[in-house]
């Protein structure tokens, strides 16, 4: 399937792994074209070229920029009903904590998810998926943490799995049983060894997140029980320095894959997530929910650091959901260069999820392409998330 002429394809090959990237290193094929061979790319180059030896099946009869498809590596879209009363609440002072302990935050949608069926959680997952799609985003992260029982929890792993069947982008489950600890247990350590027993050894996904912080989990417990499932077997991943420190120095700790939000991360905390090799991930989503700053992005890339960003969707901090505005937004704030706002969102975003067939467009890899409505690349983000693609591909399939 030849598909193209594209104005410009941004391919993201050949950037730096890690730290700051400069336009000018962004390898832009002009007046494209890309061949694809059931789900991968087979051929990429000069539309002149390939047209002489392929049939044209999507003709692409507007100005076009092809991006690889978005990567959204961390997304809370299996609960259950919304938190809009959280909002009004913090819209008029109270800090999300206050809120929590009001009987709002995440033990609100914790009840609503539990009172809620695994059909209609798949059917909240699959709504959200299309609108994903139709963002552009072609894989996406998906966490459970809203059962906090063992049995919501395999409920929320299992309406993950069974949307991902019925979803054209692909899905990435990742266990947050250790979202908070449920007021059933009167201590955290005995509520993570029973998830240590008896929920990890029963689920499919291989990543396991914890919340560390004031009012979820203590560095010393998460330590343990990231180490135990390390040892199962299990991608470890932490949401990190959100209101207050300790959370990147234990990702680095315990050689997480990644650290997730950082915004009160400081400079040593940098220094020691690019000693130990750990992905940052910041969430310009819940910066905007909870009207707090931004994660220091562009001081993370400076300590040559692969930043990725996701939008963190979820009914209660990050309710917006919209990746390409959210990196456009932060980009604006942090003085990122657009290089590095596409590679947070592709190739860098494709690694923190540890798929690396994806995030790039190459001979070999999956044919996932956002397709938008213009004529040079610098137009995307310059539209700050009002330019959706108008075509989206995922695995050689039309998708939109
Ligand atoms: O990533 N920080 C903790 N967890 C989620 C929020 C979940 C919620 O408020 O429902 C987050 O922001
Ligand atoms: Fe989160």
């Amino acid at each position: 399937m030849l598909t193209g002429p594209f104005k410009e394809i941004i391919t993201m090959q050949g950037l730096p792994q890690r730290g700051p990237i400069s336009d000018d290193q962004l390898h832009v094929i002009k007046n494209g074209a890309i061949v694809v061979e059931r789900d991968k790319i087979r051929e990429i180059g000069l539309f002149s070229d390939l047209i002489k030896r392929h049939k044209l099946e999507i003709e692409i009869d507007q100005p076009a920029v092809c991006l690889p498809g978005l990567i959204d590596a961390h997304t809370h879209i299996c609960f259950a009903g919304n938190r809009c009363g959280d909002y009004t609440k913090r819209v008029s002072g109270k800090s999300y904590q206050q809120i929590a302990s009001e009987g709002g935050g995440i033990m609100d949608s914790v009840r609503k998810t539990r009172a809620a069926s695994q059909i209609d959680l798949e059917k909240g997952i699959i709504s959200r998926a299309h609108e994903l799609v139709r963002r552009g985003v072609t894989t996406c992260e998906v966490k459970s943490g809203y059962g906090l029982t063992i049995k919501d929890e395999l409920k929320m792993l299992q309406a993950i799995n069974d949307a991902a069947s019925k979803v054209p982008l692909k899905l990435i489950s990742t266990c947050l049983a250790a979202h908070i600890k449920p007021p059933e247990f009167i201590d955290e350590k005995s509520y993570l060894d029973h998830i240590l027993v008896e929920l990890l050894p029963k689920i499919s996904s291989k990543r396991v997140d914890i919340f560390v912080e004031e009012g979820a989990f203590s560095k010393e417990s998460a330590k343990h029980y990231l180490l135990e499932a390390k040892k199962m077997g299990f991608s470890l991943i932490v949401h990190a320095d959100q209101f207050s420190r300790q959370g990147a120095l234990l990702a680095c700790e315990v050689t997480a894959l990644s650290a997730d939000h950082l915004e009160v991360s400081s400079e040593e905390d940098a220094d020691a997530l690019a000693k130990a090799d750990v992905i940052p991930i910041v969430l310009p989503g819940a910066s905007l929910g909870l009207g707090m700053q931004f994660a220091p992005a562009r001081m993370l890339l400076d300590k040559n650091l692969a930043v990725v960003i996701a939008s963190d969707w979820n009914p209660g901090s990050a309710p917006m959901g919209d990746l390409l505005c959210q990196a456009a937004i932060i980009g604006a704030y942090e003085k990122l260069s657009v290089a590095e706002t596409f590679a947070a969102i592709t190739e860098r975003a494709a690694k923190a999820l540890q798929v690396p067939d994806r995030g790039v467009l190459d001979v070999g890899m999956s044919a996932d392409l956002a397709i938008f409505p213009c004529s040079d690349y610098r137009e995307i983000l310059y539209a700050q998330g009002m330019m959706k693609p108008f075509l989206v591909v995922i695995d050689g399939k039309l998708a939109r």
